[in-house]
């Protein structure tokens, strides 16, 4: 009798279990592709203030200017910066299919909450709705055909983030950090973050480190210490200057790299954009010798 139970008990619990897996399985969102998007590469940083939005917004235009067909996204729900950096303010159009027509500047199409929603009220949504908001500016809008689709997201490592690589699979992330220790070491954290969710980190943007005087071109560094930020993380892949022309590009609409496309920091965004387009070529190539053999 103790026996039938305790067997009684034990498939009880296995069925319970499997209920509750089916259920959970049901409510998480489904990881697919994009149709027509080659690559998704996140911009990121566990602080706030680095100077993400800026990177996000001159890194899809380098892109573009590569020639490659580029989206941009703005995936900061509550502070979206992508409509003042890139000049698109306009509320977006709907097509037959109630899919968003994310409005293009700069050959980069771009789409933000900033577009969606009025921009005097605040906006206090929990996150299942943010999470639904990701999902519809992700997949409720039409995105192709795109080489890449370039998403700034807020600081911190919450909701949009894990929204983000639930819903898609992401190719990899940008990394930005000013050198101070406060934003390296919860760069780190956002770095671990993106590790445990098996996306791989592409690159590392420090920011602010030195400026370089207009008339006399001599650098003054802020920061002393190693050029690599912490073992921790992967290698600079450029190093940009606290510089006036950056911020009041950003504030004007106009991305410093098209504003001053000759100017020093314009050829280090086109580094950036350079060293990132080599790996995802190199990628592509692998994944396609994988699939013919
Ligand atoms: N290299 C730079 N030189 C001068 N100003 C800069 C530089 N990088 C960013 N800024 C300025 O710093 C401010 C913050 O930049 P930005 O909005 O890109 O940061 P963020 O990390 O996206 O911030 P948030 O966490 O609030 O989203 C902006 O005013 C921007 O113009
Ligand atoms: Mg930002």
């Amino acid at each position: 009798m103790a026996l039938f139970i305790r067997l009684a008990r034990r498939t009880y619990a296995t069925k319970l279990t499997e209920h509750q897996a089916a259920l959970m399985a049901r409510s998480l969102p489904k990881r697919e592709a994009i149709p027509g998007v080659q690559h998704i590469i996140v911009v990121a940083s566990g602080k706030g203030g680095v100077g993400k939005s800026t990177v996000a917004a001159n890194f899809a235009c380098s892109l573009a200017k590569l020639g490659a067909r580029v989206g941009l996204l703005d995936g900061d729900i509550f502070g979206p910066s992508i409509p003042l950096l890139m000049n698109v303010h306009s509320e977006p159009l709907i097509n037959d299919n109630n899919l968003i027509i994310p409005p293009q500047n700069y050959n980069v199409k771009c789409l933000s909450m900033g577009m969606l929603t009025p921009t005097d009220g605040a906006i206090i949504w929990r996150g299942p709705l943010v999470m639904s908001a990701i999902q519809r500016l992700l997949k409720g809008a039409v995105w192709s055909p795109l080489d890449v689709l370039v998403v700034d997201t807020p600081p911190g490592t919450g909701d949009v983030h894990l929204s983000l690589t639930q819903h898609a699979p992401i190719t990899g992330v940008v990394l930005v950090t000013t050198p101070h220790k406060a934003a390296v070491d919860v760069t780190i954290r956002g770095a671990e973050m993106y590790h445990k969710l098996k996306v791989p980190i592409l690159g590392l943007v420090e920011n602010m480190r030195y400026s370089i005087c207009d008339s006399c071109k001599e650098r003054t560094e802020f920061f002393k210490g190693p050029t690599d930020l912490s073992t921790k993380l992967p290698p600079t892949t450029i190093s940009l200057p606290l510089e006036a022309h950056i911020a009041e590009c950003g504030e004007s609409g106009v991305p410093v790299v098209i504003k001053h496309p000759n100017s020093e920091y314009a050829k280090l965004f086109s580094q950036l954009a350079s060293h990132i387009w080599g790996v995802l070529e190199k990628q592509s190539e692998a994944n396609n010798d994988a699939q013919s053999k």
